[in-house]
């Protein structure tokens, strides 16, 4: 007797294997059957004729460990088909926590909701704590390199101590040992930024030593892109662990067409027997924080510190001199017009529109107007960036050993989670790439995109009985209708669910049931074992 029997659809089982007609049965948490189950009596059938059975799909980069706490529904992503999260990506997690920089950190956080109060110390100690709200989907939390060097030295921008440095590689062993699947870095974000390749290279050994992998949001990703990954495959070499490169792009008009040597070289390191692969988001624009269009000795001593300084006329004229003249900044290759600012909820009017025009309207020069926001924001703004070229973004979406991640995070298109205009990759990441780079473009089949977002980001995790539905495998699962599923969320509309996203289930139960959330919470903190 089965618990449930989803009948009738046509299963893409993920490994990239060619779809067929069966019934998928399940006891518990356990995919027990798949095959012609007409026989076999069960507590409920979920009809799925005309729909593609998948295993539920794996975003391998996200940012929902800050917004999850707020949204235990994990609205916006269940709706897409994410059965499981990778979070603490881009060098941030919201643990360890030292006694010494516990103010600095929650300066760091991007978003503090009820609850997270960085009261824990250790990951393991912020796991249970975050564990016993209950969550709609899985979560694999990586440690931020970020968060780890804030812990052991707060935002000091040198190079650390042998003490410090003791200090990161042990609170590295114990995050590993309470369950983080790996090390994060973001090495254009203070204080990640103000590392050297030997100092993640030390981390990175201990990561090595307990099985887990390297994610990096690289040093650069415009000039110098091909820099930047090539340091991403000498900590893999030198580290000993499998890398990832996060959220491959080529930013910035001049570097259009640099994504196939950044691939070159990740080609080029696999060959070499390493383990290197990447993960990108279907869209040509990307964001972050307003802060990181300034040069990062801006945040030197943390966030207060830099709010102090930009209050400071002859500091904004340095930070005017580097960007315009060319320097290593964000904005090499960009114009304010660019820019749209995404998040600024003491300045609404300014959400929505480009940088060039709220400097026009309030009378300001666009990098006056930049450092308003930061300064009224307390560095936690966020804007849009119009930057990425579709040939470079369909070429990373077809290459071998790239997946889907979406860099975004469960958000819910009601209440405080619906603020702002955040990137519309938070809603629409997975279904965009059924609808856009399958069903209409036909850059990559619908059987090899199942795979990126399901087989592949399991293998890179490790995670034996995920990302494929076989017999023995967990439970999470997919039903679509590939001619209906599609992203409707836009820049100008961003908090629209997908379409198409018919059911899902979580460890053996429906969250989404006729396309709407059940209310469930079957979701479990996946620790590295
Ligand atoms: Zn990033
Ligand atoms: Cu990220």
């Amino acid at each position: 007797m089965l618990d449930i029997k989803i009948e009738g659809g046509t299963v893409i089982d993920g490994t990239g294997a060619p779809g067929a007609r069966a019934d998928v049965g399940l006891v518990g948490d356990t995919i027990t059957a798949i095959g012609d189950l007409a026989r076999e009596r069960a507590g409920r059938t979920i009809g799925a004729a005309g729909l593609t059975v998948t295993p539920g799909f794996i975003d391998i980069h996200s940012h929902s460990d800050w917004r999850l706490w707020a949204n235990r529904r994990a609205e916006s992503k269940i709706r897409q088909g994410v059965t499981t999260e990778v979070v603490g990506n881009c060098g941030f997690s919201p643990a360890p926590v030292s006694d010494e920089f516990r103010e600095e950190m929650k300066g760091f956080a991007l978003y503090l909701p009820p609850g997270m109060d960085f009261s824990w110390r250790s990951m393991g100690e912020y796991l249970r704590r975050y564990e016993e709200g209950g969550v709609a989907l899985n979560v694999v939390q990586l440690m931020g390199h970020g968060t780890l060097r804030l812990a052991a030295m707060g935002f000091a921008r040198r190079a650390p101590s042998a003490r410090e440095l003791a200090t990161m590689e042990r609170l590295a062993d114990e995050a590993m040992a309470q369950g983080a699947a790996g090390l994060a870095t973001g090495l254009i974000y203070a204080p990640g930024s103000y590392a050297t390749t030997e100092e993640i290279v030390a981390v990175a050994r201990r990561v090595a030593a307990c099985g887990g992998f390297y994610a990096s949001h690289i040093r650069g990703e415009g000039a110098t892109l091909l820099d930047a990954v090539s340091e991403a495959i000498r900590v893999g070499r030198e580290g000993g662990l499998p890398v990832q490169v996060s959220h491959i792009k080529a930013a910035g008009r001049p570097n259009w067409g640099k994504v196939k040597d950044a691939l070159a070289l990740i080609d080029a390191a696999r060959a070499e027997g390493l383990d290197v692969m990447a993960d990108v988001y279907p869209y040509t624009a990307s964001s972050t924080t307003l802060r990181t269009l300034l040069p990062d000795w801006v945040l030197e001593g943390g966030i207060d510190a830099m709010l102090e300084r930009l209050r400071d006329p002859a500091v904004c004229a340095r930070v005017r001199a580097e960007i315009t003249g060319g320097g290593e900044t964000l904005m090499r290759g960009l114009g304010w017009e660019d820019i749209m600012v995404a998040y600024a909820p003491s300045r609404p009017e300014a959400q929505g529109r480009r940088l060039s025009d709220i400097a026009a309207g309030w009378q300001l020069d666009p990098l006056d107007a930049c450092i308003d926001l930061i300064l009224a924001e307390k560095g936690k703004g966020y804007m849009i960036l119009f930057q990425l070229d579709e040939a470079d973004l369909r070429r990373a979406l077809a290459h071998p050993c790239v997946m889907i991640g979406s860099d975004g995070s469960s958000l819910a298109a009601h209440g405080e989670l619906a603020a702002g205009k955040p990137h519309p990759r938070s809603y629409g990441t997975f279904p965009r790439v059924l609808a856009r780079y399958v069903r209409e473009q036909q850059v990559l089949t619908l059987e090899t995109a199942v795979r990126k977002m399901t087989a592949l980001p399991a293998a890179r995790l490790g995670l034996a009985d995920r990302g494929v539905l076989r017999v023995g495998a967990k439970a999470d699962v997919v039903l679509l209708d590939p001619e209906r599923v599609a992203d409707l969320a836009t820049y100008e509309d961003p908090h629209q669910y997908a379409r198409g996203i018919e059911g899902v289930l979580v460890n053996g139960r429906v969250v989404v049931d006729g396309g709407e959330h059940t209310g469930a919470l079957p979701g479990q903190v996946l620790r590295k074992s």
